[in-house]
């Protein structure tokens, strides 16, 4: 498969009191369509940031991204967002669903970010509403959902333009094993299907183990890397061995 997603040399420093801090040191990575990558790591090694550089959602302080064949750092901040738009979707561990809207409103968020009306795009949010099983909640409000079904809007957000690119940052992170297992469920066959690429940050080895490689990170650099291959039911009991002589 073509690489979809190349990242050459990032680095990247956030500005700490009187001097910085640096959260990437080096980070270069290839990630071929369809493919789907874990990010582990402990806590402040810098995947969040990677993250964000990987989605364009931020600028490296040196190197460069690559998605679909665009070098992002060209492109002017409306460009940017325009290529963020068409190419990738975003879900977080807090699902950042807007509250005055209705899940049926979230998940067309971004056609109305388009500036597209949504009502062009109503039998593709009832499909997106039916895939993540919340057809009869299209008009409740976040706070009326549990944890796993205001994640399910997010993700179903995140899918609506059918991204070639899915990043996700601890998206089971505030979910029960079972709901989280649903959520990873849903992302895998979506991928299937669509040959999209996932790019999952993690700290849980069962969410990992859905990956077909797994990448360590260390204090912004990459360790290793766990080469798992194509399928979603990998043994997590082999990834936490791997990942415990690596001291995770
Ligand atoms: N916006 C920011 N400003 C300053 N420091 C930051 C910012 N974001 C992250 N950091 C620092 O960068 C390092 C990596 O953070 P992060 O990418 O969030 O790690 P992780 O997601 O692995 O926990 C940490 O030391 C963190 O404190
Ligand atoms: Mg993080």
């Amino acid at each position: 498969m073509p690489v979809i997603l190349e990242a050459h040399d990032l680095v990247k420093r956030y500005p700490l009191g009187e001097g910085q801090v640096e959260a990437l040191s080096g980070i270069s990575l290839a990630v071929e369509r369809g493919e789907f990558v874990a990010i582990m790591g402990s806590s402040g090694s810098g995947k969040s940031t990677m993250l964000q550089l990987l989605g364009g959602l931020d600028l490296p302080t040196s190197g460069e991204v690559v998605i679909d064949g665009v070098r992002i750092s060209t492109l002017d901040d409306e460009r940017r967002t325009l290529t963020r738009r068409d190419k990738t979707g975003f879900v977080f561990q807090f699902f950042n669903l807007i509250p005055l809207l209705t899940v049926a409103e979230n998940v067309a968020l971004p056609f109305l970010i388009a500036g597209d009306p949504a009502t062009r795009h109503r039998s593709r949010i009832d499909e997106l509403l039916t895939m993540v099983g919340l057809a009869d909640k299209a008009n409740h409000r976040p706070d009326q959902l549990s944890a796993g079904e205001q994640q399910r809007v997010a993700l179903a957000r995140a899918l609506a333009t059918s991204p070639a690119i899915l990043l996700a940052d601890e998206p089971t992170g505030n979910l029960d094993y079972t709901t989280g297992t649903e959520i990873l469920d849903l992302l895998w066959d979506s991928a299937d299907r669509l040959e999209q690429t996932i790019i999952l940050v993690t700290h849980a080895a069962h969410a990992a183990a859905y990956a077909d490689r797994v990448l360590v990170v260390r204090d912004g650099r990459l360790l290793d890397e766990i080469a798992l291959g194509r399928r979603r039911d990998h043994d997590a009991r082999e990834l936490i061995a791997r990942l415990a002589t690596l001291g995770l």
